[in-house]
């Protein structure tokens, strides 16, 4: 069985709130509280507290860090075992360049399914709403949003917003008042500062936690001292009231992990798998209907598997199928200059098309009027789906099914991928050859390129269309 952490993110774009003690206390406070789950902390941002409070020797310059993570190195080189048996991964001064590669909102989601973290993952946040914030927002099983007074609340709006922009469900949102000064009392309903900041809160919709975190002057001289050390609640702060409020927060957390059947992570990872499986499945489906043959010169294309240079597509598709680059140059040559092979330009001419055809889509529609002669429409097209050419050539005889020398590998393919009926072609029908990677032609078939091809194919029957 794959393992999938549950992600916890603290964020806020107040600067101060809290954040980076909530984060490192939680992991001490969890771990403590469920020894037997592996709890893993890191930091986006680049004050080292997470360092200071977790390493269990000095800092090693090799040991890879959050932008290691971040660049996709495997959760087993960057985890570190740390102090009181939480996981941690050393936090980067280096974590501006990242966001290039971070222009998604689910990479970092990925990352973490992929890792093979399990237990808790907890990531403290910058006070922004960078791209790499965003990453650990929708990564995130449960956000904790610390506000510890009315502009913290305010800026609140702006995490709410961003879940709103996409379309994600917020229930994983939480505010949790934090810094809460137990000696200020105000008059009225609102009789102090936790309750004045939940009844906002409701009043604006957003959901906030029970528990509360006070503010406490020992709390506050736990990362101030010699030794230049940074003291966990748990261990140097145990009378405090804030001792209590963790532990209560512990416990709501636990209940959430444990009431959690399928984390963030694992139903983004499920979900990008089965993406995954049927892109492979159309891939397969489309290699299934392909001509065996090159229908140019009729050679079974497993036998003569070189110079399959292109691609092409009936308007029905009904005929699809690689041909040899040799083959349709030749064809071209002859439809276009009207040219035969044994004539002294042909090889020189031939060149030329088939420079021309390796960059261009040509398209190809009989146009049978009763009572008149056979035509070709022959067309081409730029890559992205622009006319470059448009030419009538006659084809006599073509309607009687004789051939005449000059085009008879256009006859050729004509009948075999229009053919409907009693020698009659499928009314309407048309065909395009698009140039294809001689290396490896299936990769047409892949699901990005084989997109351009389903675009242009429908954009060339409204071309059609409006030209008739
Ligand atoms: N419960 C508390 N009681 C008193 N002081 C606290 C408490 N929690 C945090 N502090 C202090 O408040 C300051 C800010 O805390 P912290 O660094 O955790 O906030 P932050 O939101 O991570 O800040 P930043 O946005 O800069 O990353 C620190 O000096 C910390 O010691
Ligand atoms: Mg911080
Ligand atoms: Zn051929």
């Amino acid at each position: 069985m794959h393992d999938y952490p549950y992600t916890i993110t603290i964020s806020s774009e107040k600067g101060g709130v809290g954040k980076t003690t909530l984060a490192t206390n939680l992991a001490i406070y969890l771990k403590a509280m469920r020894e037997d789950l592996p709890v893993t902390v890191f930091s986006f941002d680049n004050h080292f507290t997470i360092d200071k409070m977790f390493e269990l020797q000095k800092r090693d310059d090799d040991v890879p860090d959050v932008h290691a993570l971040l660049m996709g190195a495997k959760a087993s080189e960057v985890v570190q075992t740390g102090q009181y048996g939480v996981g941690y991964i050393r936090s980067s001064t280096e974590l501006g360049d990242i966001h290039e590669r971070f222009k998604g909102p689910m990479t970092l989601t990925r990352m973490l399914a992929e890792s093979g973290i399990s237990g808790i993952v907890i990531i403290d946040t910058r006070p922004d709403l960078n791209i790499l914030t965003q990453n650990a927002l929708y990564a995130a099983d449960r956000v904790l949003i610390p506000v510890k007074d009315l502009p913290s609340l305010e800026n609140c709006k702006n995490i709410f917003a961003l879940f709103d922009q996409r379309g994600i469900d917020k229930k994983s949102l939480a505010l949790i008042p934090c810094l809460i000064d137990s000696r200020i009392k105000f008059d009225g309903i609102f009789k102090d500062q936790k309750t004045l900041l939940r009844a906002i809160a409701v009043n604006r919709g957003y959901r906030c936690m029970d528990s509360y975190i006070s503010k406490s002057p020992k709390v506050e001289s736990l990362n101030t001292n010699p030794d230049g050390k940074i003291y966990p609640i748990l261990t140097h702060a145990r009378g405090t009231e804030v001792h209590s409020q963790f532990m209560e927060i512990t416990r709501d957390l636990l209940r959430s992990v444990d009431a959690t059947k399928e984390t963030r992570a694992c139903l983004y990872h499920t979900w990008l798998l089965e993406k995954e499986a049927s892109k492979k499945e159309s891939y397969l489906a489309r290699l299934e209907g392909l001509a065996e043959r090159c229908l140019i010169c009729g050679a079974l294309l497993a036998e003569k598997p070189d110079d399959r240079s292109f691609y092409f597509e009936t308007s029905d598709r009904t005929a699809r199928g690689f041909l040899h680059g040799h083959c349709v140059s030749s064809m071209l040559c002859s439809t276009l200059y009207s040219l035969q092979e044994n004539d002294s330009t042909f090889d020189a001419a031939k060149m030329l098309v088939a420079d021309k055809a390796n960059k261009t889509v040509s398209l190809l529609q009989p146009l049978l009027i009763e009572g008149g002669s056979p035509m070709l429409d022959y067309r081409q097209f730029n890559m992205t789906g622009e006319q470059q050419l448009q030419k009538n050539v006659d084809m006599p005889g073509f309607d009687a099914g004789e051939f005449n020398g000059t085009h008879d590998r256009l006859y050729l393919l004509l009948n075999e991928a229009l053919a409907g009926f009693e020698g009659e072609l499928r009314k309407n029908s048309w065909l395009a050859v698009y140039p294809v990677d001689a290396g490896n032609p299936e990769s047409v078939l892949h699901e990005e390129s084989y997109k351009t091809i389903h675009r242009l194919q429908k954009h060339f029957a409204e071309t059609i269309k409006q030209s008739t």
